[in-house]
C-alpha cells in the first residue's frame, strides 16, 4: 500500500488530498477562492497567491485528518509545479518541499495537465489505458494519446482560447457570473440548442487542434451586433438568452466530440477518456458517452469530483511517477508553462 499526499495551488483552488495506490481517494479537500475573484470577473493572480498562503496549512491538515493519516503513513508528497500562475504554484511547491524535507519523504513534481489526463483512472481497478484523452479545462483543450499515466503524447491542442475559457467569456457576454461553465450549462437546459447557428471551427481536414475564439466572437456579434451597434442583452428575452447559451454549448460539444472521433479514427485506439473542468458538463459527458457507445468504443469520464481542479488527481499521478522512479529534488521550481511531448 503506497500513500501519497497531493497538493494543488496552480490557480484559484487550494487543494490537498490523500490517495492510496493511485486509485483509492481517502480525502479530497478543496478550498475554493471563487467568491474572492467573482467581482473581478476572473482570477486575480495576487489575490490567488495570498489566499493560498492563508489556506494551505489548514487544507493539508484537513486532508490528513480526513484520511486518518499521520506523517508516518505518507510515502511521498506530490505537488503541481506547472503550468499555472507562478505566484500561486510557488505556495504549493514551497509547502510540499518543506514537508518533504521535514518528514524525510520523496517529492514528486506534477504537470497539472498530465494529472487531468490521469484523473479518469481514479477509482478504477483496471486502468483504461491506452486511450484517447480529451482534456478540456479553463487553460487548455487537448487531445492526448495516453499510453499510460507517465506516457502521454499530444495529438492536438487549442490554438487560441481553451474550451473553458470560451464558456467563461461567453458567460460574461450573457451577463452571467464567473466561472461561466456551470452557469451556461444551467441556462442551456432551458434553451433550444438549434435556435442559433454558431460556427463549428474544425481548422484543416484531419486537424486535431482546436480554436474557440471564433465562436466567442460570433456570440458577441449576435448579442451586440458588429461594432457593438445594436444595443446589448436587453433586447433579448430570458428565453432567447437561454437559446443562445444552449446553441453555444452545443457548438462547442459538437467540435469536441467530432475531433475526439477523428483522433480515434487516426490512431485506431478503442478507448476514450474525458477529464478537465469542462468535463463536468453533463451534456458533453452524455454526448461523448453515447457517441462512443454507437461506435463500440469504451468510454470513461473522470468522476465529476475530479474534473475541476483538485489534488486527488495530483496524488494519483504522483503515485505512478513514484513507482517509475521519476522524483524531484528540493530544487523543484514553479513554471508558468508545461508543454507535453508531441507524438
Ligand atoms: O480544470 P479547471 O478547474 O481549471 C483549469 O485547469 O483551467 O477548469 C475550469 C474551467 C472553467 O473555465 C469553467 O468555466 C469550466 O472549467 N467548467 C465548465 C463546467 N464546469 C466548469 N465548463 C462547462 N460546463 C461545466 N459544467
Ligand atoms: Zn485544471
Amino acid at each position: 500500500m503506497t500513500t501519497i499526499l497531493g497538493i494543488e495551488t496552480s490557480c484559484d483552488e487550494t487543494a490537498a488530498a490523500v490517495v492510496v495506490d493511485g486509485v483509492d481517494v481517502r480525502s479530497n479537500i478543496i478550498a475554493s477562492q471563487i467568491d474572492l475573484h467573482r467581482k473581478f470577473g476572473g482570477v486575480v493572480p495576487e489575490i490567488a497567491s495570498r489566499a493560498h498562503i492563508e489556506q494551505i496549512d489548514a487544507v493539508i491538515e484537513e486532508a490528513l485528518e480526513t484520511a486518518a493519516c499521520s506523517q508516518a503513513d505518507i510515502d511521498a508528497i506530490a505537488v503541481t509545479n506547472r503550468p499555472g500562475l507562478v505566484g500561486a504554484l510557488l505556495i504549493g511547491v514551497t509547502a510540499a518541499k518543506t514537508l518533504s524535507w521535514a518528514w524525510g519523504k520523496p517529492l514528486v513534481g506534477i504537470n497539472h495537465i498530465e494529472a487531468h489526463a490521469c484523473s479518469p483512472s481514479i477509482g478504477l481497478d483496471e486502468p483504461p489505458w491506452p486511450a484517447i484523452g480529451l482534456i478540456a479545462s479553463g487553460g487548455h483543450t487537448s487531445l492526448f494519446r495516453i499510453n499510460g499515466p507517465t506516457s502521454i503524447r499530444v495529438l492536438g491542442a487549442t490554438t487560441d482560447d481553451a474550451a473553458g475559457e470560451a464558456f467563461d467569456k461567453v458567460a460574461a457576454i450573457l451577463g452571467l457570473s464567473y466561472p461561466g461553465g456551470p452557469q451556461i450549462e444551467r441556462l442551456a437546459r432551458q434553451g433550444n440548442a438549434k435556435a442559433v447557428e454558431f460556427p463549428r471551427t474544425m481548422l484543416g481536414p484531419g486537424s486535431l487542434d482546436f480554436s474557440f475564439s471564433g465562436i466567442k466572437t460570433a456570440v458577441l456579434y449576435h448579442v451586440h451586433g458588429h461594432g457593438q451597434t445594436s444595443g446589448g442583452l436587453e433586447k433579448f428575452s430570458r428565453q432567447e438568452i437561454a437559446d443562445i447559451a444552449a446553441s453555444f454549448q452545443q457548438a462547442v460539444i459538437d467540435v469536441l466530440v467530432r475531433k475526439t472521433m477523428l483522433a480515434v479514427g487516426q490512431t485506431g485506439l478503442g478507448t476514450v477518456v474525458l477529464g478537465g473542468g469542462v468535463a463536468s458538463n453533463r451534456a458533453l459527458r452524455e454526448e461523448l458517452a453515447s457517441t462512443c457507445d454507437r461506435r463500440d468504443l469504451q468510454f470513461r469520464a473522470a468522476d465529476s469530483l475530479y474534473c475541476t481542479d483538485n489534488a486527488a488527481m495530483i496524488a494519483a499521478l504522483g503515485y505512478h511517477k513514484l513507482m517509475s522512479g521519476d522524483l524531484s529534488g528540493l530544487d523543484l521550481d514553479a513554471h508558468a508553462t508545461g508543454t507535453l511531448p508531441v507524438t
